[in-house]
């Protein structure tokens, strides 16, 4: 049986399925989430995202993505300015909107932007598109940390971090790239019980929750979430913001399938500005709450 990674239980069981999809459900946390392995979700990770997944161009992207991208960057600049001469690195950068907004909104200079992004076509264009950044084809998991040596003054995470193969891990990576003092800024929207994803489509089923993003490989409540965050990072202020959707969307963000549906539902993104204190670490005290999950799951039709 596996060992739950976010409350290091051995009851987590592989309980939980639907047509596509296999996650574990952890009878004592109630997190549920996925085993994975490096070299087949690195593959999939590569079908899943492409340069046409944020829209057609970079116009269509930027036009797409770039409200809720600048609300973010807003709410953040308004915790405490970014600066100019600090080095940023940008976790799953994609093809660069908020490259794009630090560069052109916010003073940040191109050769202060680190970025990382697994799939080889979309770090090219970026590479391509910001010539001074220093783009890295890579994931989180396989990143070196030489490289940064604990150079990074910021770090951003935006819509990203429910990708990573092991959350708990990914922040002590994130927290050994950055100085001592330095910002790591989250966003995120996807939570056990979210709305619906970025199209707006209402979540009823599981296979609603489960299908569209086969790379998604936990799902817990925002208070879980900030406890684990917490684990690794001071937070210093939270918001939980409306998320706006585009409506009639020319193409899906995660398939880049064109047409395919209109925006119906809000959605809500939590934003988490924290702190890495290097000498800061909190013993991991999990909500035990499998309860209300079951609860949550069992309205998708899911008995666990
Ligand atoms: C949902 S998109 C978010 C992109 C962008 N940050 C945004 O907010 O629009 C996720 C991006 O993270 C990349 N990605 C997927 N798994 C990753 C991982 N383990 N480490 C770093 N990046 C990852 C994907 O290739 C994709 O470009």
């Amino acid at each position: 049986m596996p060992v739950c990674p976010y409350c290091s239980s051995g009851d987590a069981k592989p309980q939980l399925s639907t047509s596509k999809t296999l996650f574990h459900f952890c009878s004592v946390c109630g997190v549920v989430f996925k085993k994975l392995d490096g070299e087949s979700h690195g593959k999939l990770t590569e079908s899943v995202y492409s340069t046409q997944s944020w829209g057609e161009d970079r116009a269509e992207s930027i036009a797409a993505h770039g409200p809720r991208l600048k609300g973010t960057l807003d709410w953040y600049q308004s915790q405490s300015p970014l600066k100019g001469s600090d080095h940023y690195l940008d976790i799953g950068a994609g093809v660069g909107v908020l490259v794009h907004y630090l560069c052109e909104g916010f003073g940040i200079e191109q050769s202060n932007i680190s970025a990382l992004e697994p799939v080889c076509e979309i770090a090219q264009l970026l590479q391509a598109q910001y010539p001074a950044a220093g783009v890295f084809n890579q994931n989180l998991e396989q990143v070196d940390r030489d490289v940064f040596s604990r150079d990074i003054d910021g770090v951003f995470c935006f819509g990203v971090d429910y990708l990573f193969h092991d959350l708990n891990i990914a922040f002590q990576t994130i927290k050994s790239l950055v100085k001592d003092g330095g910002r790591v800024m989250i966003s995120r929207n996807v939570f056990l019980n979210m709305p619906c994803f970025y199209g707006g489509v209402q979540i009823q089923t599981a296979e609603h929750l489960f299908e569209p993003n086969p790379l998604i490989s936990v799902f817990m409540f925002p208070d879980q979430y900030k406890e684990l965050l917490n684990r690794w990072f001071k937070i210093t202020a939270s918001n939980v913001a409306d998320e706006k959707y585009v409506r009639d969307m020319k193409c899906d963000p995660v398939t880049g399938q064109k047409n395919m549906f209109k925006a119906s539902v809000a959605g809500k993104i939590l934003m988490m500005d924290c702190i890495a204190d290097h000498s800061y670490k909190r013993d991991a005290q999990p909500v035990r709450n499998p309860g209300r999950s079951r609860k949550y799951l069992h309205k998708l039709g899911v008995d666990i």
